[in-house]
């Protein structure tokens, strides 16, 4: 194991699961556990359960589960080691162990290559910047006042105008054509291979821990007939939609500001950045997507809109309002009146005050929003009026306090010229019913059935496999919880069928020569440091399965299910041989003979003890 095991051990007892997340987020008691809405979905339902008692949680919707540094890595975006460190300032706990630098062994390897690779291009390109040809782009930078803290800050570069150096460069450092490829550099299968950044600026996009892992290449000219910007194609490790440039450096930054900015480009987050804001990221010339949002939303701090001021960037800033509103992220709209220039040639034009007293010049959705209408559809027939005020419904309906409400409504009624206390009714109207429906709507999302332990894999199984399994499950669950369960599998079943169940088993065996009683949470750990491949897969299993409440304890049980457990297997078995023998054969009437010898054991078993199978069978 890469870490001090007993460090995690002590750090686990002294952090409570239900106390960390809810340094993060709301969570409510329910019963024995506590709810909270899952941040790891889009949910509108508190669908997360944690349990003080286990010290893990589980949401119903989306499968997320695992204990609290399990948590804290997808919540932060962190590996192993450093949720170890937030969990222990969280709780005020300090240990010297904790300020090693200690070396992670990525679990990916294949991904490896390409994060080195694009590292080492990413060093390329600031090379070629330092260069005489790179001389171009400087200049170009020093024009637009972009300086030399900017530059390092954020890796900017140069492609050398010959693109054959890229990949001779790439090749000489030992990645292959096809890693050269799969970074979206180059088309490998062209016969002159090349760097279709070549002769622009470079702007690396980098993802949510800070790893280069795309490129935006700007033209250095106001040559029209060539695009503006050309950003690397989608590959294994660059998801555009999924990234928002700088977020790696606002996540840092915005719990302790209280805010984010969200603006257009990379040029917005530079002037941002000079006059002394890092909360701030950029859409990249792409509308909000689920994934922007969700990021947002984790950062549980309110977020600042700084769209372009024209006709297109104002309805962009109208469509994320609602988008935010529904997600239930609180936002405010950086108000710049008839501004049409971008944060950064304001930056440029009037100076450093002049774009802070924008940046804090914020109105709420309800001011925007009404400005928006008045401005873009005249309130010309009563009709028109009525729509507007539809718009406003959503908003009306999360107001909980009298005084906000009534403010609003004033001035909706002196916008659409609708007499105050005939809106009163009008809104209530709407209000009400716009409620109704959401409440109907929150009400129909079902929390998937959590006694079903078969969900887990798939319902498709039938007979003896979908039997093996059920009850693999069940004597699974016995040994999350009881030692001797355990050492009842170690003495006589010894191997699971199903893969996932077989790794669980094995854990908790090696769990068991260290310690004398089984910790849920600590196993949970114990998996998230390993190197297993389905990591993932097998805390789902674990967590689906401490949801779930178990048959009370008896060895007579346990020797019932190895009773199964071995007649199943079996039965498998059989009909594996049968099937390979049949496939071995050609003369039909030695086919004929196998399947009726197989049938022949078969109606034995059947008259000893078993119908299930056949039941199921039918289904
Ligand atoms: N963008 C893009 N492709 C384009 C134009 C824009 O990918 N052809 C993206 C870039 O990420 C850019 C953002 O959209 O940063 C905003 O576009 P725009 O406002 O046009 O660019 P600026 O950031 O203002 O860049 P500049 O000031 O250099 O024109
Ligand atoms: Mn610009």
């Amino acid at each position: 194991m890469a870490f001090d095991n007993k460090l995690v051990e002590e750090i686990l007892k002294r952090a409570d699961i239900v106390d960390v997340i809810s340094s993060y987020i709301n969570v409510i008691k329910k019963g024995k556990n506590y709810l909270a809405i899952c941040p790891f979905h889009d949910d509108h339902h508190p669908s997360m359960s944690i349990s003080r008692e286990k010290q893990i949680y589980k949401c119903y919707s989306c499968g997320n589960g695992g204990n609290v540094i399990t948590f804290v890595m997808n919540y932060e975006h962190v590996k192993f080691f450093d949720a170890l460190k937030k969990i222990a300032e969280i709780i005020g706990y300090d240990d010297p162990r904790l300020h090693e630098t200690i070396k992670v062994v990525s679990t990916n390897p294949s991904l490896d290559v390409l994060y080195d690779c694009s590292a080492e291009l990413t060093k390329f390109y600031q090379y070629a910047l330092s260069t005489d040809e790179g001389k171009i782009a400087r200049d170009y930078l020093d024009a637009r006042s972009l300086g030399e803290n900017i530059r390092t800050k954020f890796c900017l570069g140069y492609a050398f105008n010959d693109g054959r150096l890229t990949i001779e460069y790439l090749t000489k450092k030992g990645f292959s054509l096809k890693n050269i490829e799969n970074i979206g550099i180059a088309l490998a299968r062209h016969a002159s291979t090349t760097d279709n950044n070549a002769g622009r600026l470079i702007f690396p996009l980098f993802d949510l821990e800070g790893r280069p892992v795309g490129y935006s290449a700007r033209r250095l000219n106001d040559d029209k007939s060539l695009p503006k910007y050309v950003n690397s194609p989608e590959t294994s490790i660059f998801h555009k939609s999924n990234l928002l440039y700088n977020f790696h450096n606002a996540s840092q930054t915005c719990r302790r500001d209280g805010y984010i900015y969200v603006v257009e480009g990379f040029m917005d987050v530079f002037a941002i950045d000079e006059i002394g804001i890092s909360s701030v990221v950029a859409l990249m010339g792409t509308a909000l997507t689920k994934e922007h949002l969700q990021l947002l939303k984790r950062t549980n701090v309110e977020v600042r809109l700084c769209l372009d001021g024209d006709v297109a960037g104002k309805s962009a800033t109208m469509k994320a309002i609602k988008e935010l509103d529904e997600a239930r992220i609180p936002h405010r709209i950086v108000y710049m009146d008839n501004e049409l220039r971008d944060p950064d040639e304001i930056l440029r034009g009037d100076g450093p005050d002049k774009l802070r007293f924008y940046l804090n010049n914020l109105t709420d959705a309800f001011n925007f929003s009404l400005a928006y209408y008045i401005n873009t559809s005249p309130i010309d027939s009563p009709e028109a009026a009525k729509e507007i005020i539809k718009s406003f419904v959503p908003l009306f309906a999360n107001i909980t306090d009298q005084l906000s409400y009534d403010n609003y409504l004033y001035k909706l009624s002196e916008a659409t010229h609708y007499d105050a206390r005939a809106l009163r009714t009008y809104l209530a109207s709407l209000v009400t019913a716009y409620r109704q429906k959401k409440v109907v709507e929150e009400e129909s999302i079902v929390v998937p059935d959590a006694l079903n332990l078969s969900y887990t894999y798939n319902r498709q199984l039938k007979g003896p496999l979908r039997r093996l399994l059920l009850i693999e499950d069940k004597m699974l669950q016995q040994m999350v919880l009881h030692e001797e369960a355990v050492n009842f599998y170690e003495q006589n079943i010894k191997y699971f069928f199903d893969e996932v169940n077989r790794m669980i088993a094995n854990f908790l065996i090696d769990y068991l020569e260290n310690h004398e009683k089984l910790d849920l949470s600590e196993i949970v750990a114990m998996v998230e440091e390993s190197d297993v491949k389905d990591k993932e897969e097998i805390k789902k299993k674990l967590t689906d399965i401490a949801y779930i409440d178990a048959e009370p304890y008896s060895e007579e049980m346990l020797v019932e299910y190895k009773k199964i457990i071995d007649e199943q297997k079996q039965k498998i078995y059989e009909r594996k041989r049968l099937e390979a023998s049949l496939k071995e054969t050609t003369s039909e009437s030695d086919k004929a003979r196998i399947i009726r010898d197989y049938n022949k054991m078969r109606y034995k078993d059947f008259q000893q003890s078993n119908t299930e199978d056949d039941k199921d069978e039918k289904k």
